[in-house]
């Protein structure tokens, strides 16, 4: 080979090469990385990226190449001239794959093997998923609509479902998880940023799949040991265990300053009560317990999910009674 087509085709895969680089990195693919997990699989995926890039620039100059020189000038008619293959090139564009998909399956393997790695004494949490809750339950029993863990520990999840598949997922801890009825399955996760994320449910599972969400906080240790002695119990006034239960990933209300809006407003349901021919404060309970037996015109019944046991006596009557007041 000439020595000045070498430098075109070094020319040329550069010029690739920087295009893709700019395109790979200067647009932001992947969300923020929230734990080792992720940053591992992040690593992954840029492992990767950087072959994809060099392959590619390759097989671009080459064809940009080829074009260049060898394309049929206008009026030739002619056939080319024969050819019978080149052995060296082949055993070359074989191995050389083969050597970079090797090398991607072992990149992967190990980071599969570290990802399901808890370490001594993760901090285990029992994720129940139901149509359409999460439900986030630690070792001393408490239970909780949302999870908030600690930076720097693993945490051990055991992930399953009371009613049909749902999947667990938090796009910044990189991770997903089936959740199935019958079934625990486990997710490592050890949380590196604080601050808050989504919980997403990421399996169709049903009317409210799309809003089957609920959140993760990621705090410092401290913060962590005083929520879990604090416990549900230190605040079991209506608008803590309006917020414990996660009533305000859906509900609008004032009292708890929630201003989501999946389902109907909390903060005046006496037209509804009339609509639905009960007394306030009965209506408000048959709600909580068996929340299709009304469902507020404009809104999907089969959406929300029974709280019969997951609120219960005074803490109920106090979260009925709260919400009722406000509405008189
Ligand atoms: Cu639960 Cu989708």
């Amino acid at each position: 080979m000439r020595r000045g087509s070498i430098v075109q085709l070094t020319v040329l895969a550069a010029i690739a090469a920087l295009i893709t680089t700019l395109v790979a990195v200067l647009i932001p693919w992947l969300p923020i990385s929230a734990s080792k997990e992720a940053g591992r699989i992040h690593f992954v995926y840029w492992f990767t990226t950087v072959i994809a890039i060099a392959v590619f620039a390759v097989v671009a100059a080459v064809l940009a190449y080829v074009v260049l020189h060898f394309r049929a000038r206008p009026d030739d008619d002619s056939d080319g001239p024969p050819t019978h293959g080149h052995t060296t090139l082949e055993i070359v564009w074989t191995a050389v794959p083969a050597a970079l998909v090797t090398a991607i399956s072992i990149v992967s393997a190990v980071v599969l093997a570290q990802n399901s790695h808890a370490g001594r004494n993760p901090l285990v949490v029992k994720v129940v998923a139901q149509q359409f809750a999460w439900q986030f339950t630690y070792a001393n029993g408490q239970t909780y609509g949302f999870l908030k863990v600690p930076k720097g520990r693993s945490v051990e999840l055991d992930i399953t479902a009371k009613d049909v598949l749902h999947s667990f997922w938090v796009p910044q801890l990189a991770q997903k998880q089936d959740a199935v009825p019958g079934q625990f399955n486990k997710l490592i996760v050890t949380p590196t940023r604080l601050g808050t994320f989504p919980v997403i449910c990421t399996e169709l599972c049903g009317l409210g799949h799309a809003i089957m969400r609920s959140r993760v906080e990621i705090v410092t240790p401290a913060a962590f040991a005083s929520f879990l002695k604090r416990g549900p119990g230190g605040g079991s006034g209506p608008v803590a265990v309006f917020n414990q239960a996660g009533c305000n990933a859906c509900h609008t209300w004032k009292p708890a300053s929630s201003t989501a809006a999946v389902g109907p407003s909390l903060d005046d349901v006496s037209a509804d009560a009339a609509k639905a021919g009960m007394p306030l404060e009965q209506f408000v309970r048959e709600s909580i317990q068996d929340p299709n037996a009304y469902v507020k015109k404009g809104y999907q019944s089969g959406v929300m999910p029974s709280f019969e046991d997951q609120i219960t006596g005074a803490k109920l009557d106090a979260l009925v009674k709260a919400i009722a007041k406000g509405a008189k």
